[in-house]
């Protein structure tokens, strides 16, 4: 089939042709701006699932949504080792930016701005001044707000004031944190406060936040009312239909079909996983003759689609690793066999004839990486689906 007119998508955060699947969680989105809106409280929302389930591509689509009703917002990558500061200093200038027009008072908008630029050039007594960060706002930075250094003070005290400008306009802040299992614990604890006290003030703000699986638990070590704070959407792998309607969707409207017996080849390779399912689905299509695809045509196309999965999406991911770091990867794919099932810690440990402390600094920074992730204590599986099968294919 013409490759030009290949509508599947596989990337990080690359927008699908059709967001199949996703319904419930955008319906539940739009409660929660409503209710915010007019004042009723709600939790902040918080994402979390393995890799390329689809959460960044998600969390674009909620942020779509605020837009489209008005609100203002501002988005995040977290990085390990980066402080939220001059991120969320960006973001919130973006979401203020986007309801400035809509408020009537320009002075007060700017006051506003001036606190996000105190709050952007905080620095500690003894750094550089050449170091003093540009946040490219004309307003004078504010003094005496949210400048005291203290993350959670700081944060408070941007967030209401923020807040207050969306409340004048009628509508809201929605601020999306993606990565957020990477921030820094101070950060992540300020977040908490920073929430829990705005939900108190009835402010109109959110944070939406998405993450591997092991997110809710970095955010109730910082703050044991974090499971009260947040509301967690676990988000998974495509059902049957909603695979079908993925792949079907976007083929239509090229005039191309499927046959059952190639959806079922494709379900039975992806394994309802988004990223896998571009994946397979993009392959097929340039491989493919004629329309419709068939089994035949997946057949043809499973061991390409295998080969670039195992360069760019596993590959990636394991040349990251370091010796130490692949020999435990190898030891749980041993054990948890191809379905990448979670293992327990101190098996990996007898597997590899070594004692449970010595293996710590490899499983934490495998973890710190982004790789593996412990659900519960003494557990450990990996991130990436399938990554079992692919390390179980791979020479030790
Ligand atoms: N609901 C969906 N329907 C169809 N395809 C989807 C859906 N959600 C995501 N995808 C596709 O899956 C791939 C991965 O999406 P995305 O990058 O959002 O995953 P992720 O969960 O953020 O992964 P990571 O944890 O690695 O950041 C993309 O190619 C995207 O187009
Ligand atoms: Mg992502």
């Amino acid at each position: 089939m013409d490759p030009v007119r290949n509508p599947y998508a596989p990337g990080a955060g690359q927008r699908p042709p059709e967001l199949a699947g996703r319904d419930t969680e955008l319906s539940a989105f739009d409660v929660v701006l409503e209710r915010i809106a007019h004042g009723r409280p709600e939790r902040s929302l918080v994402l979390t699932g393995l890799r390329g389930v689809g959460k960044t591509v998600l969390l674009n689509h909620l942020r779509s949504a605020a837009i489209a009703r008005g609100w203002g917002t501002g988005k995040i990558e977290a990085r390990p080792d980066q402080s939220l500061r001059r991120p969320v200093a960006s973001a919130l200038h973006m979401a203020l930016r986007e309801l400035g027009p809509r408020h009537g008072n320009a002075e007060a908008v700017a006051d506003v701005l001036g606190v996000v630029k105190a709050f952007a050039q905080y620095q500690p007594a003894d750094a550089k001044l050449r170091d003093r960060w540009q946040p490219g706002i004309d307003a004078p930075a504010a003094t005496g707000r949210a400048d005291t250094g203290d993350m959670e003070i700081d944060l408070v005290e941007l967030l209401s004031d923020a807040a207050g400008v969306a409340a004048d306009t009628g509508s809201g802040i929605a601020l999306f944190i993606d990565e957020m299992q990477d921030v820094q614990p101070d950060d992540v604890s300020a977040i908490c406060a920073a929430c829990h006290e705005l939900s108190q003030q009835g402010a109109p703000l959110i944070v939406v936040g998405a993450g591997l699986p092991h997110l809710p638990a970095v955010l109730s070590a910082s703050k044991s009312y974090s499971e009260r704070l947040f509301r967690y959407l676990r988000i998974d792998r495509l059902d049957r239909a909603a695979a079908d309607r993925a792949l079907v969707g976007p083929a239509e409207r090229e005039d191309v079909a499927f046959t059952p017996g190639a959806l079922d080849a494709l379900y039975a390779a992806a394994d309802g996983y988004p990223y896998f399912v571009q994946a397979y689905g993009k392959v097929t299509w340039d491989l493919a003759a004629t329309t419709p695809i068939t089994e035949d045509d997946v057949a043809v196309a499973a061991p390409a689609a295998e080969a670039e999965l195992a360069v760019g999406f596993f590959g990636s991911r394991y040349d990251r690793a370091t010796p130490a770091e692949r020999e435990y990867m190898h030891a749980m794919a041993d054990l948890g066999g191809p379905t990448g099932a979670a293992v327990s810690t101190s098996d990996v440990a007898v597997s590899l004839g070594r004692k449970p402390a010595s293996l710590s600094p490899a499983r934490d920074s495998l973890i710190k990486k982004g790789l593996v992730y412990s659900a519960e204590r003494g557990q450990i599986a990996f991130t990436v689906p399938h990554f079992g099968r692919y390390l179980l294919r791979q020479p030790d």
